[in-house]
């Protein structure tokens, strides 16, 4: 990434990769627009250094300041693709509105073309929507919906996925590897893995009183009958666990919508959007987010 003059911005700007020294100046642009939140530091070292071949930070300088950055992490889906995940979007207030998010945006495509990747997603707030719908090849597809259950109304009595098929879809490949660095490497959440009879579902607590996300529902195969297996047996775990409350979101197939509105969740607001950028064609019929099934665990930033 060669330094050069930018005709957006009055000064001399460069993008170049994160290093280990940039913990601080990555703290301080997370603090400043999300909130002192996370001990952003802790978060930065797992998430760029624990595997650096898995994320790459794009720093934006402008005068040797650092202006703007962004996340990119790949991921291998379940149809033999490679995604890149972009993570982390801030562009200081002083320099947004000048092109910045989309000379990172640029950086980001050329980078995951390099790594072999065929497509770029994201899941952005209101703002980056608004920004990345005008950036070139960027596309939202959807609102990415939550759903909330009270886990001590009682679940339906008989089985619910009767009549319900499932489709075939896409999602990102959570192999072994993956889950040990996603969960139980994390370094602010702890995660639980509760396996049942049915399947394994991945959930951690909040708040007070406590609620439940559920982060990472599978089963093998994926059935419906064995999804609402594990559906149901999380719930009750959740509930002895003192859970009031059991929350999940995501991009669902319509069948497991169905299923999880049968098992009693509710929609609520969806303050974030899932979008892409196709950056080869055979990943043409993934800019449809009816192909797809992501769970919190593949959306969540923190
Ligand atoms: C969202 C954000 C990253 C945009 O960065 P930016 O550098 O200002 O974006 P750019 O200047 O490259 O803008 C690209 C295009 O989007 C438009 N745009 C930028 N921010 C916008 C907004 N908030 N609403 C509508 N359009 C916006 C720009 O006008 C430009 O379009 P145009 O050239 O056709 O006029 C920046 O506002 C930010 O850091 N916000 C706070 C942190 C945040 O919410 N991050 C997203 C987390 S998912």
């Amino acid at each position: 990434m060669s330094v050069r003059e930018s005709p957006d911005l009055p000064t001399r700007t460069e993008v170049r990769f994160g290093t280990p020294e940039d913990a601080g100046a990555y703290a301080a642009l997370m603090r400043l627009a999300f909130g002192d939140v996370q001990p952003y530091e802790l978060r930065y070292r797992w998430q760029y250094w624990s595997d650096p071949q898995h994320s790459k930070l794009l720093v934006f300088e402008a005068d040797d300041n650092v202006a703007g950055m962004l996340g990119v992490e790949m991921r291998p889906l379940t149809n033999g693709l490679v995604s890149g995940v972009i993570r982390d979007i801030v562009v200081t207030p002083q320099h947004r509105r000048r092109g910045v998010l989309r000379r990172l945006c640029g950086e980001a495509n050329r980078l995951v073309v390099k790594r072999g990747g065929a497509l770029l997603a994201s899941f952005v707030n209101a703002a980056a929507a608004s920004a990345l719908a005008r950036v070139a090849g960027w596309q939202i597809l959807t609102p990415i919906p939550v759903l909330r259950r009270d886990v001590r109304a009682e679940l339906p009595r008989t089985r619910v996925s009767e009549g319900l098929l499932a489709r075939e879809v896409v999602a990102f490949d959570r192999n072994r590897q993956n889950r040990v660095w996603r969960f139980d490497q994390h370094p602010v959440h702890e995660y639980f893995t509760a396996s049942f009879r049915t399947g394994i579902a991945v959930m951690k607590l909040f708040g007070d009183p406590p609620s439940g996300d559920i982060v990472d529902v599978n089963a093998v195969p994926l059935e419906l009958e064995v999804l609402e297996g594990t559906y149901r047996a999380a719930v009750e775990r959740l509930r002895t666990m003192g859970a009031h409350e059991a929350v999940t979101w995501g991009i669902l197939p319509a069948s497991e919508r169905d299923l999880l509105s049968r098992l009693g969740w509710q929609s609520g607001d969806a303050s974030r959007s899932f979008a892409v950028s196709v950056l080869r064609p055979e990943a043409k019929s993934l800019a449809d987010a009816s192909g797809w099934r992501l769970q919190p665990a593949d959306i969540e930033h923190f």
